[in-house]
C-alpha cells in the first residue's frame, strides 16, 4: 500500500513555493469548455485531481499540449460529446463543474454523481436549483446526473439557500453564455470564485460582483482567449505550510502566496502567539514557544476555512491549555481526531464540536489520511510527534498537494513516500 513515513520531531526551516490553487484550477479547466478554441493556462497545480480532469476532457475530444508540469494549452474546438465517463467523474467532487460548463455548449450532458472526500452528506440540491432556474431539466438516477435543455439557458434571479462554493461556480459557468442577465444572491466569496470569474472575464464574459454576496452575469454570445491566464496561488496549501511551520516551532517563508487570502489563518495564528510577517507575495512564519490555546469556528470565506481546520488542530493539540473547534460546514470532518488520539492527543468530540486540551508530546503511530486536509494534518502531526508515523490512504493527499514530500524535505523534514510493493527500510 502507498504510504508516507514521517520521522519526528522536526523543526521546519527555509522557503517553500506555493503552487496554483486546486479549487480554482478544478473550476478553470472545465470553464475552458466554454471556448471553442485554445486556452493557455499557467501555474496549474500538478496534482492527481487535475490529471483526472485531463483524462475526462481528452475523452470528450479536447486536445491538451502539456508545456511543462504547470503549464498547458487546451484546445476544446472539437469537443464531440458531453457524456463524461461514469468511472472518472464519480471519483472526485469537482467533476460537477462539467454540468455548468457543458450546458453552455450542449443540450444533453451526463456525468457520474460526483464523489470526492468523505466529509459527510454532500448534497447537490443547490446546483440542481441553479440549473433548473436557468431552464435546464435535471435528473439524478442510477448514480448519474443527466442535464438537458431544449434551447439556450435563460438568465434569471437565483437566491442560494446555502452559501455553496460549488453551486456558485456552476451558476457562473452556466450563466456565462446564457441569454440575458442572471443575478445570484447569497453566493460564496472564496478567492477561487473570484479567480474563475476573472478567467472568464479575461475572455470576454461579463461577470460582476465575484467576491461579494451578489454576482451579476450578463450572458455573452461567445468567449475567446487572447492571452494566457495564470491561476492564483493555493490559499489552503499556503495555510498548511504556515501551520506546519508554527507547530514545529520553525521559521519558514511561504513564497508565492497572496497574504490577503490568508488573513483568517494569519489572525488565528497570531492569536496563538505565532509571528506572521506579511509582505507582497509571501508570509514569514516563526514560532519558538508553545501555542496559546484558541478556538475556531469554521465559516464560509472570509471566515475561518473548514479546509484548514484539521491542520490547526495539531497546533491546538500541543497548546498550553484547552481550546475548541466548531465545524460548521462538513458534518464528518472530525474523523481525523481518532488518529490524533492514537498519537496521544487529548480530544473530546461531540457533534460538530471538538474540545482539545494541549498535551506535552505526541507520539508517532500508524494513522490513516481520512481525507485530503485530514491527510495534511497527519503529516504535520508526524512532524511534531516523537518517533515514526506511518500514514496510509495517501491517495487523498496526492489529490490536492503538489510535490508535498519534496516541499517538506526542502524544509528539513524527514518524510518518505513508499510506493505500493516497496518496504520502508
Ligand atoms: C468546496 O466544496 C471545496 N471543494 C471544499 O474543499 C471546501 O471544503 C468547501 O468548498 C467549503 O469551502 C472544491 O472546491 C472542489 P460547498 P463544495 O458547496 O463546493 C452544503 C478540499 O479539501 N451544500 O461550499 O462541495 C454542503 O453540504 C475540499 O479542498 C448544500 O446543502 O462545498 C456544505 O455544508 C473538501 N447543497 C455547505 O453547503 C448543495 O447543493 C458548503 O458546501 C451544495 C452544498
Amino acid at each position: 500500500m502507498e504510504k508516507f513515513i514521517v520521522e519526528g520531531p522536526a523543526k521546519l526551516v527555509g522557503t517553500v513555493n506555493i503552487s496554483g490553487a486546486k479549487n480554482a484550477a478544478v473550476g478553470i479547466l472545465p470553464a475552458t469548455l466554454l471556448v471553442k478554441g485554445k486556452c493557455h493556462l499557467e501555474n496549474v497545480p500538478d496534482i492527481s485531481d487535475m490529471r483526472s480532469y485531463y483524462t475526462i476532457l481528452e475523452s470528450l475530444g479536447a486536445k491538451i499540449e502539456y508545456i511543462n508540469k504547470n503549464e498547458l494549452i487546451i484546445d476544446n474546438t472539437n469537443i464531440k460529446s458531453a457524456i463524461a465517463s461514469y468511472e472518472l467523474t464519480s471519483k472526485f467532487r469537482a467533476s460537477y463543474y462539467l454540468l455548468g460548463a457543458l450546458l453552455g455548449r450542449f443540450n444533453e450532458v451526463e456525468i457520474g454523481l460526483p464523489g470526492g472526500c468523505n466529509l459527510g452528506a454532500r448534497p447537490i440540491d443547490q446546483h440542481i436549483k441553479v440549473f433548473e432556474k436557468l431552464g435546464a431539466k435535471i435528473d439524478v438516477r442510477s448514480g448519474r446526473v443527466y442535464a438537458s435543455k431544449t434551447s439556450k439557458l435563460k438568465g434569471t434571479s437565483i437566491f442560494l439557500d446555502v452559501v455553496s462554493v460549488g453551486a456558485t461556480i456552476n451558476a457562473i459557468l452556466a450563466a456565462t453564455l446564457a441569454e440575458g442577465t442572471t443575478i445570484i444572491e447569497n453566493v460564496a466569496k472564496e478567492p477561487h470564485i473570484v479567480d474563475i470569474a476573472s478567467f472568464l472575464n479575461s475572455m470576454g464574459a461579463n461577470i460582476k460582483g465575484a467576491g461579494t454576496d451578489v454576482i451579476k452575469i450578463v450572458g455573452v454570445e461567445k468567449l475567446e482567449q487572447k492571452s494566457s491566464y495564470s491561476i492564483i496561488p493555493d490559499q489552503i496549501e499556503a495555510g498548511t505550510f504556515m501551520v506546519a511551520a508554527a507547530a514545529t516551532k520553525g521559521d519558514v517563508i511561504i513564497n508565492n502566496c497572496i497574504p490577503k487570502h490568508l488573513e483568517p489563518i494569519t489572525a488565528k495564528l497570531r492569536e496563538a502567539g505565532v509571528t506572521v510577517i506579511e509582505q507582497d507575495s509571501l508570509v514569514h512564519v516563526k514560532m519558538d514557544k508553545k501555542a496559546k490555546p484558541f478556538s475556531i469556528k469554521t465559516m464560509p470565506h472570509p471566515g475561518f476555512p473548514t479546509d484548514m481546520q484539521p491542520q490547526m488542530c495539531i497546533l491546538l493539540a500541543l497548546a498550553s491549555g484547552t481550546g475548541m473547534i466548531v465545524e460548521n460546514i462538513w458534518e464528518s470532518r472530525f474523523q481525523y481526531t481518532d488518529e490524533l488520539i492514537k498519537m496521544g492527543a487529548d480530544i473530546l468530540c461531540k457533534g460538530n464540536t471538538a474540545i482539545v486540551t494541549g498535551v506535552d508530546k505526541l507520539y508517532g503511530a500508524p494513522v490513516i489520511a481520512h481525507d485530503l486536509r485530514a491527510g495534511a494534518a497527519m503529516i504535520i502531526a508526524g512532524l511534531v510527534a516523537e518517533g515514526k508515523t506511518e500514514i496510509t490512504h495517501i491517495n487523498h493527499i496526492l489529490r490536492g498537494y503538489e510535490d508535498i514530500v519534496g516541499k517538506f524535505l526542502k524544509l528539513g523534514a524527514n518524510i518518505k513516500y513508499i510506493s505500493e510493493g516497496d518496504t520502508d527500510d
